[in-house]
């Protein structure tokens, strides 16, 4: 399965089951002056989940174009940290909760219909007290209770600064013996040892609360009513079903990585953190600027100008000494058209953008070297 595929076939099966499908919101936060960039599936939602404004359905599902930035160092270092990726998500407010979220992330991941994963290698999460999620998962999906984690700590409680929050019950699904050369099995997951091999792939959040950061989480305000809030990592997903060493192993990113080893010195396998801090950058670039964004000197802008620029260091490093992230803005945009139509008419804009700033930023950097190494001529 593609990760297109993939795609449609979580929001086909949330359709089915009475979700309106709305397209990803703007990665550009619309009246909320609290986020710089949209960074979880239900950031564009908050209103709805709060009751500030009546939602066009209180079943939605989406996949939401997201941005974090908070972990760029990791990104290219670890099999699943992105500053750009896409969030799969089905929503209530105020509708259906705990049941029916459980039993349809259940049935997606595992009937032979849609996803069609090994019901033996998911293990739930839950959070501490959560006796009824406990319940739905151990006496209606049938799952041993010493296969249900109970974690009771801040992993299993999502919040996101101020606003809609709640504990939350994760599948996590494991990939096999291959990613554990100690042979450590199941104490890498419920010791919660750093580990590729138990990787979670959904959250689940029973989204009750507001979270109001200035106060204990138990004094937290129950919201008007209960509601749910999923999401599910589209490269992830696809990493697990392509059978990927990382998230970068997939569809989603290799035509990016294969375009650039047309022009750099080295190959992917020989300097994979550049070519999937390249791959990353590129795709959040070219999303955040067909939304409008700009390059800046601050704020969002400069988040960006960061981004840009590490992508231009790492390309350095396997010898691509040129402005050449504009080139692989087409293979980005052919390789998302399909979900997102309106990539190309931004094409022409993007790369003219992403050029402009490449020649910039190398320009800065020649001046530089050349001051070091006038310094370094005058030192003695
Ligand atoms: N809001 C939760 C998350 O981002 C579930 O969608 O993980």
């Amino acid at each position: 399965m593609t990760g297109n595929e993939i795609r449609k076939k979580f929001l086909k099966f949330f359709q089915d089951r009475g979700h309106l499908m709305l397209p990803s919101a703007s990665l550009i936060p619309q009246d909320d002056p609290t986020l710089l960039i949209i960074g979880a599936g239900m950031a564009p939602f908050k209103p709805f989940f709060t009751g500030k404004m009546k939602p066009p359905a209180t079943r939605i599902t989406t996949c939401q174009k997201c941005v974090r930035t908070g972990d760029i160092e990791n990104v290219g270092r670890t099999a699943r940290h992105h500053t750009y990726f896409e969030m799969l998500g089905n929503f209530s407010f105020g509708d259906y909760f705990k049941h029916e979220a459980i039993a349809w992330s259940w049935e997606f991941l595992t009937s032979p219909k849609w996803v069609g994963l090994d019901p033996d290698r998911l293990y739930p999460s839950i959070y501490l007290d959560d006796d009824e999620a406990f319940e739905i998962w151990n006496k209606e999906i049938g799952i041993p209770e010493e296969r249900i984690f109970r974690f009771g700590k801040e992993d299993n409680f999502w919040e996101h600064g101020a606003g809609p929050c709640g504990p939350c019950s994760e599948i996590y699904y494991d990939r096999g013996e291959k990613y554990d050369p100690d042979h450590i099995g199941e104490r890498l997951f419920f010791e919660e040892m750093e580990n590729d091999r138990y990787v979670e792939i959904w959250n689940i959040v029973f989204s009750q609360f507001d979270c109001d950061p200035t106060i204990d989480r138990k004094d937290y305000k129950e919201l008007p009513h209960k509601n749910i809030d999923t999401g599910m990592g589209l490269e992830r997903i696809t990493s697990i079903i392509q059978e990927g060493e990382t998230n970068f192993d997939t569809d989603l990113f290799l035509p990016i990585i294969h375009a650039t080893e047309e022009l750099a010195d080295v190959k992917y396998a020989e300097d994979k953190m550049a070519y999937r801090v390249i791959a990353d950058h590129i795709r959040t670039v070219t999303f955040a600027l067909s939304d409008g964004a700009m390059f800046d000197r601050a704020g969002r802008g400069y988040v960006l100008r960061r981004i840009l620029r590490r992508a231009v260091r790492y390309g350095k490093n396997i010898g691509i000494d040129k402005p050449f992230l504009y080139t692989l803005v087409d293979v980005v945009v052919d390789n998302m058209k399909e979900f997102y139509d309106y990539l190309p008419e931004k094409a022409e804009f993007v790369k003219e953008a992403v050029k402009k700033e490449e020649v910039a930023f190398h320009k800065t950097l020649s001046q530089g070297e050349k001051k070091i190494k006038d310094v370094i001529a005058h030192s003695d």
